[in-house]
C-alpha cells in the first residue's frame, strides 16, 4: 500500500516523466516479463523502472547467474528500488539516455532484452526513434525489446525499427495497458 501511494504521489508531480499514477498490477509485471527465460543466464536492461514492481517479477523468475540493470530517473522511486537486496540487481538513478555509458562501467557489451517502461507516447516520435536506432545495437542478434503502452497506437512505429512483434493486451490491468514485443 505504501509503494502504491508513494507512485501516485510521484505521478501526480511529475505526470509527463512518470507517465502513469499507478505501479504495474501483477498480470501485467507478468505479461512484460513473458518472454524472459528462466533456464538460462540472462543480461536484461529495465528501463523506467519505477520502484522495482517489474523488476521483483524479473528477479524471481532469472536464474542465479543472471542479471538486472534497472535504471530510473525519480530519485524518491529509485530510493525504493535500490532497496531490493538482490546481489544480481544493479539499481542506477540515472536517464535511459545515458545507457551506453552505464553498460560500459558495467562491463558490459551486450544484453539479452531491453524492458521498458518509458513513456515513450509523451515524447516527440524523432526523438524517441533516435533512441531506439542507437539503442537496439546493444541487443544481442535473436534478443527481445519489450515496450508497455497504455494504447496500441505506436506499435506500427516501433515494426518500423524492430524485426517481428507481437501485441498483447492486459485487460486486468488499471489501466488496461498494451504490452508490445519485438524481436531483434
Ligand atoms: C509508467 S512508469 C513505470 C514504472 C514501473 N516500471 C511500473 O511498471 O509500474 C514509467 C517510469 O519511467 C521513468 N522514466 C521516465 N523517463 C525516464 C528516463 N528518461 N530515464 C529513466 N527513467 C525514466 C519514470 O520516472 C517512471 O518511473
Amino acid at each position: 500500500m505504501k509503494e502504491k501511494i508513494n507512485f501516485l504521489i510521484q505521478g501526480v508531480k511529475n505526470i509527463k516523466e512518470v507517465g502513469a499514477l499507478t505501479r504495474s498490477g501483477a498480470p501485467l509485471c507478468k505479461k512484460m516479463i513473458n518472454t524472459v527465460p528462466s533456464d538460462k543466464d540472462t543480461v536484461i536492461v529495465e528501463l523506467g523502472a519505477g520502484d522495482g514492481v517489474i523488476t521483483h517479477h524479473l528477479l524471481r523468475k532469472l536464474t542465479p547467474g543472471s542479471k538486472v540493470i534497472s535504471i530510473e530517473l525519480n530519485p524518491k522511486l529509485w530510493n525504493t528500488l535500490q532497496s531490493i537486496d538482490d546481489p544480481r540487481l544493479i539499481a542506477i538513478n540515472d536517464t535511459m539516455d545515458n545507457l551506453t555509458e552505464i553498460l560500459k562501467d558495467q562491463g558490459i557489451d551486450q544484453i539479452d532484452q531491453l524492458i521498458s517502461a518509458i513513456p515513450f507516447a509523451l515524447l516527440p516520435k524523432p526523438q524517441v526513434k533516435k533512441f531506439l536506432i542507437k539503442h537496439k545495437t546493444l541487443i544481442k542478434p535473436g534478443g527481445k525489446f519489450i515496450q508497455l503502452h497504455y494504447a496500441p497506437n505506436l506499435f506500427s512505429f516501433y515494426k518500423e525499427i524492430f524485426a517481428d512483434g507481437e501485441l498483447h493486451f492486459v485487460l486486468t490491468n488499471v489501466p488496461p495497458a498494451f504490452v508490445m514485443e519485438f524481436d531483434v
